[in-house]
Formats: structure tokens, C-alpha cells, sequence
């Protein structure tokens, strides 16, 4: 008999992006073109001096365990790098290094919850945090935003949501998957029922570099006076510098939680790769000209995108303030057949995307909110033309 798996991990859901990604993946191997729409990460190498500063760590033999929550010099970087920007004071040892803004959230969340709490969660939700609550024991409460208010949580809905086991709120801004960001304005009224009702805030601030137009980015923690002391900011190099296989993200957090972070790490995983840590000093430490570029680059694709998904008839999305994906509105789509295939749900016609066009997007449901469907634009102008023109031929395929 095989060992049996412990209820919580059977409990869990596997990433629903990262199965889209590895169906797209099946596809290509048979030897087909596939427009892959379902990942979202930049398809921009790493830039070069980072690459360097990691060959150079190696070889002044960076190459042993470092302290668990990471290098002094980085976290004293990210440190300065939140002061420059937000205005705000962290000393290092409140800024703690994982593998991956993922692993931070693991840590948060181990660190905070206890069995029974409840972590009230906006959706469209990105698809690990609730999995990763239900890891603690905790309960995720999962609440419904309107995409009339582009899927951000009110005040109202926020009270509705809490009793007397809410300890945390989670807020992704800008958001995967809806590309939508929270006005300074609109977190402050968040913040003032958070403070109200003693929670403590998640800000997962992963998508902060990658803002467009006039649109404003505020840190949850600066929203009011007294909100550093109850925030925990998650960020982290993969998006905004193309590091995602580094495997390197950060929190900054009240000392006490940091502390108890570092402590988890140490037992966990010890460290952050010594040379990813190296390389993200660099990141930060370096010319960010880079980050401009591929700023520019995703911009360029974004305008192409509001403006195909304007043209095609039956689709509409929110407007992307940030981030590089849209989630696009299906409900007009669903209940048709396509090919000879009735669709009825967006795993369906995401499904039947692929398998009729070879375009691979994500389902909303993934995400929480069923009658949509999320598209990464971190991809070639080239490839997202060449998937909008199947999209299209594809909705016009279809029958009532
Ligand atoms: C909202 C959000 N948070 C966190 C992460 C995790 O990023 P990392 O690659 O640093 O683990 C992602 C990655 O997709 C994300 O979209």
C-alpha cells in the first residue's frame, strides 16, 4: 500500500494556471503552435549586469548558506529601496528573503494564523493565497468584488465579511488577474475599517514596478498613520526584473513578525539561494533603466490588448492599471457551442480554446469568478496578434 497523503495537502488544489501552462506545453510537443496566453511571467531574460552580479557572487565563493532571512546587504537595500519610494522606515531585520514572494506568503501566513482564523479574501483572488491559508488550518472567506467597481473591495462588502475570527486582509494591488489597482483614496477607507476592527493587512505588492499611465500606486502601509505597524508587504524581484526562476521575494513586516518569519525559514528551508540573493542586490542596486524597458514594452502590448478586446464583439475587460493580464468578460460567450461543443462554464471554453485554436488562457474560476477568463500579456506583440485574430475566428465559430 502507498503511504496516504495528510487530509490538509489532499485538500489541496493544484495551481490552475500553472496545469493551463502544462496542457499549453502537451500541445506544443505534438508539434503545434501554441499561443500561450496562461503564465504570467515576463518573457524578458534576466538583464545582463544582473546575470554578471551572479556569476561574480559565485565566483568570490557565495556559494554557502547565508543568514536564514537572507543577506544584510539586500535586506538593507529593500529597506532603502521602500524609504526612496513609499517614504517609509524599515530597519533590515524587519525585512526578511524567501525563495519566492509564494514562499513569503507561506510565511505569513504560517507565522499569523492559528487553526479557525479566518483571512477574508478579496476575488478574482490570485490562486495560491487561498491554498496557502488552508495550509495553516485557517479559513480563507472568500468575498466577492463587482467588475462595476473593477473587482475592488467597498468598505461595506469588507464589514459584511468580517466576525469575530477575521484576523487578516488580503489585498493584491495591482491585481492578478484583473490588472485593476486601488486608489490611495479606496485603501484608506479599507484602512480605516481594518483599523476599526483590528485586522492585520497582507498587501502583496508584487506588481508595484509595473504601473501605467497616470495610475497611482500607494503601499497599503502608507495609507494611514498607523498602518505600518499592521501591514506585512509582500514584493519580490520575479515580475518587475524577469527573475522568476531566481526564486527571490521579501517581506516587510513589524519587527516581531519578521522575527518569527526568519525563525520559520530557518527551520524550513534555511536560506534563499546565496547567489539568487546576490543577483537581486544588483537588481535593486543597479541601473533600472531595465525595469523602464520592459515597463515600456508591456505598455505597448497593453494598449494593443484594450484595443483588440474593445474591437471584438462580445468581449469587454476592466481597465488594466498594472500588472500584465487581462480578464476578460466570457458570460456573453458561455452557453454556446463551439465546434460542436456546448460550453457552459469558462474551464470549458478555455478548454475548447485551446483544443480548437491553440490558445491557452486561464479560467476564471481558477481565480474565483466564474464568466471570465484571464490573458497574460507577457508575451510578443507578435504571438498576441496571432492569438486575438484565433480568439475572434473562434467566437465567431460559435452557435446559440
Ligand atoms: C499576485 C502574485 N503574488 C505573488 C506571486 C509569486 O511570485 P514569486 O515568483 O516571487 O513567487 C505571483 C506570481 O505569479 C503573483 O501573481
Amino acid at each position: 500500500m502507498p503511504p496516504s497523503i495528510s487530509r490538509i495537502v489532499q485538500a489541496l488544489e493544484p495551481s490552475a494556471t500553472l496545469a493551463m501552462a502544462a496542457k499549453a506545453k502537451e500541445l506544443k510537443a505534438t508539434g503545434k503552435t501554441v499561443y500561450d496566453f496562461s503564465v504570467g511571467e515576463p518573457d524578458f531574460t534576466t538583464p545582463e549586469h544582473i546575470c554578471q552580479a551572479a556569476v561574480s557572487a559565485m565566483q568570490a565563493g557565495h556559494t554557502h548558506y547565508t543568514v536564514a532571512s537572507g543577506i544584510p546587504e539586500l535586506r538593507t537595500a529593500i529597506a532603502k529601496q521602500y524609504l526612496a519610494t513609499h517614504g517609509l522606515q524599515y530597519a533590515a531585520q524587519q525585512v526578511v528573503v524567501s525563495n519566492g514572494a509564494k514562499h513569503s506568503l507561506h510565511n505569513v501566513f504560517t507565522a499569523l494564523c492559528n487553526p479557525g482564523d479566518e483571512v477574508i479574501i478579496p476575488a478574482p483572488y490570485w490562486v495560491s493565497y487561498a491554498e496557502l491559508v488552508k495550509l495553516t488550518g485557517a479559513v480563507p472567506v472568500i468575498v466577492p468584488t463587482d467588475e462595476t467597481n473593477n473587482f475592488k473591495l467597498t468598505p461595506t462588502q469588507l464589514r459584511a465579511a468580517i466576525t469575530s475570527k477575521s484576523t487578516i486582509l488580503l489585498i493584491c494591488s495591482p491585481s492578478n488577474p484583473t490588472g485593476t489597482m486601488y486608489s490611495p483614496e479606496e485603501l484608506g477607507e479599507l484602512a480605516d475599517v481594518v483599523l476599526e476592527r483590528n485586522l492585520t493587512v497582507v498587501s502583496d505588492e508584487i506588481y508595484e514596478r509595473l504601473i501605467y499611465g497616470n495610475h497611482r500606486f500607494a503601499s497599503f502601509a502608507t495609507v494611514r498613520p498607523s498602518m505600518q505597524d499592521r501591514t506585512i508587504v509582500v514584493n519580490g524581484a520575479s515580475k518587475a526584473y524577469a527573475m522568476t526562476g531566481w526564486r527571490i521575494g521579501w517581506t516587510l513586516s513589524p519587527t516581531n513578525v519578521a522575527t518569527a518569519m526568519a525563525d520559520l525559514q530557518s527551520q524550513e528551508t534555511s536560506n534563499p539561494s546565496s547567489i539568487s540573493q546576490y543577483a537581486a542586490l544588483a537588481a535593486i542596486q543597479g541601473p533600472q533603466e531595465c525595469v523602464s524597458r520592459m515597463l515600456a514594452e508591456f505598455a505597448n502590448r497593453r494598449e494593443f490588448v484594450r484595443q483588440r478586446i474593445a474591437e471584438i464583439k462580445g468581449l469587454s475587460c476592466p481597465d488594466m492599471a498594472g500588472a500584465f493580464y487581462a480578464f476578460i468578460n466570457i458570460k456573453a460567450q458561455l452557453g454556446r457551442t463551439y465546434g460542436g461543443t456546448r460550453v457552459d462554464n469558462s474551464t470549458q471554453w478555455c478548454l475548447a480554446l485551446l483544443e480548437q485554436q491553440n490558445v491557452a488562457t486561464v479560467m476564471g474560476s481558477a481565480f474565483g469568478a466564474e464568466g471570465y477568463a484571464r490573458i497574460s500579456f507577457a508575451t510578443s506583440l507578435e504571438t498576441l496578434k496571432a492569438g486575438f485574430d484565433r480568439i475572434e475566428a473562434f467566437l465567431k465559430s460559435s452557435q446559440p
